[in-house]
C-alpha cells in the first residue's frame, strides 16, 4: 500500500469569508487532497495540492452511470487551541461499506485519515470561529475510466475538499416543518439507501421541491414497500419522543447508519432514556399525537446536528410538536453534541481525533 504524501502548497492563498456569512458548502479552502486508482496499479499518487477544477474525460464513467460515494464530517478548534475531528473512523468505516455496495474500491482508513488531518492541518486558518460554525470534511470517490459499458469502472479518483460552514439551516436550530411523503421514496431494501452515494440525494430532490412550493422545509420519508412506515427525514435520520421513550427507525437496510445517531443514541442512553430502534408507522405515530404522547420529533445529521421536527403533515391532518417550538431534549442533544464536538465537555467516548 502506498506510504508517501506529496504537499504541493499554494503560493496564491484566497480571502476568507467572514465567519457570519459562511452558508453551507460555500466557500473551499486553498488545497485538496487527491489519489489515483487503477485496476492493476491499486491506489497510488496521493497527494494534497492547490484546490482547484480537475480534468475529467467526458465518458469518464461517473458522469454516465453514477458510481459515486461520499462522506461529510467536521473540524473544530477546541478552547486548548487543538485542531479536533468528530469520530472521523466511523465515517471513514462507512465509506468503505458505501464503496463495497457500489463495487469501488476500498481505501485504507487510516492513511486516509492522516491524510486528512494533514490537509486539515495545512489549511486550519479555515476554521471559522463561532459557536454555529465548523470546518466541513468532504471525502468522495468517483468512477474516472473513460468508458461506457455498463459495469464496475477500473480507475477512481479519491479526493477531500474542505468548506468552511455555518449553520445548515440559516436560522440555526430552529423546529422544521415537513411533509410526509407518500408518493415519491428514497430508498427500498436491497437498494442503495444504506450508503452514501450521490444517485440517494440526487433522487430525494424532487420530492423536496414539491414540498416547498407547499411551504414545507422538508419530507419525512416511508418506506419503500408499503409508504407506511418512517425511514429518514430529508437527508437526516429522525428520532421521536413518544410517552417519555425515544424511538428511531431500525436499520432494516433502507437507512443510512448516521454518525449523529449513533451518538445521539448513545448520549440518551447515558442520560437514562429508554431508547428503542424498530420499524415505526406514520399511523401509529399520528395516533400518539392524537392521544398527546408524542412530545418530540427531530432530525440528526453532521450538516444540521439536531434539527427538531414542529409540525408534520399528511394530506389534511396536520399536529404540531413541542408547540411548534425546540423540544427540551433536542435542544440539550444539540448543545451537548455542539460542545462534545468543539473540545468544551469530557469526551468520555472518545469521540474526537486530534489533529
Ligand atoms: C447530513 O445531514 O450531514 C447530510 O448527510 C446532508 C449532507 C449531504 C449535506
Amino acid at each position: 500500500m502506498m506510504s508517501e504524501l506529496k504537499i504541493n502548497l499554494s503560493d496564491n492563498r484566497k480571502d476568507k469569508p467572514a465567519s457570519d456569512k459562511l452558508g453551507f458548502g460555500k466557500y473551499f479552502t486553498d488545497h485538496m487532497f487527491i489519489m489515483d486508482y487503477t485496476d492493476e496499479n491499486g491506489w497510488h499518487d496521493a497527494r494534497i495540492v492547490p484546490y482547484g477544477p480537475i480534468a475529467l474525460d467526458p465518458s469518464a464513467m461517473v458522469l454516465h452511470y453514477g458510481q459515486e460515494v461520499f462522506e461529510g464530517m467536521k473540524a473544530y478548534r477546541t478552547p486548548q487551541e487543538e485542531i479536533v475531528m468528530f469520530r472521523p473512523d466511523m465515517n471513514l468505516q462507512r465509506l468503505n461499506n458505501s464503496c463495497e455496495r457500489m463495487s469501488m474500491p476500498q481505501v485504507d482508513t487510516q492513511f486516509v485519515l492522516e491524510a486528512i488531518a494533514k490537509l486539515v492541518e495545512i489549511d486550519q486558518e479555515w476554521i471559522p470561529d463561532g459557536e454555529e460554525n465548523a470546518l466541513y470534511i468532504r471525502p468522495f470517490m468517483i468512477a474516472t475510466e473513460p468508458a461506457l459499458g455498463v459495469r464496475a469502472s477500473k480507475e477512481y479518483k479519491f479526493m477531500v475538499i474542505l468548506s468552511p460552514v455555518g449553520a445548515y439551516y440559516p436560522e440555526g436550530i430552529h423546529p422544521v416543518s415537513i411533509y410526509v411523503e407518500q408518493q415519491f421514496v428514497r430508498a427500498v431494501r436491497g437498494g442503495t439507501g444504506e450508503v452514501k452515494t450521490s444517485g440517494n440525494y440526487a433522487s430525494g430532490i424532487k420530492a423536496q421541491e414539491v414540498a416547498k412550493t407547499k411551504g414545507f422545509s422538508q419530507v419525512l420519508w416511508l418506506d419503500g414497500k408499503e409508504h407506511k412506515y418512517i425511514e429518514e427525514v430529508g437527508s437526516m435520520n429522525v428520532f421521536f419522543k413518544v410517552n417519555g421513550e425515544i424511538i428511531t427507525p431500525a436499520l432494516t437496510g433502507s437507512i443510512l447508519p448516521g454518525v449523529t445517531r449513533d451518538s445521539v443514541i448513545t448520549l440518551l442512553q447515558d442520560w437514562g432514556y429508554p431508547v428503542i430502534e424498530r420499524v415505526i408507522s406514520v399511523e401509529e405515530l399520528f395516533e400518539a399525537s392524537a392521544q398527546g404522547l408524542l412530545e418530540e420529533a427531530f432530525g440528526t445529521g453532521t450538516a444540521a446536528v439536531i434539527s427538531p421536527i414542529g409540525s408534520l403533515s399528511l394530506g389534511d391532518l396536520n399536529i404540531e410538536i413541542s408547540g411548534g417550538k425546540t423540544g427540551e431534549l433536542s435542544q440539550r442533544l444539540y448543545d451537548t453534541i455542539t460542545a462534545l464536538q468543539r473540545g468544551q465537555l469530557e469526551d468520555s467516548h472518545n469521540w474526537a481525533f486530534k489533529v
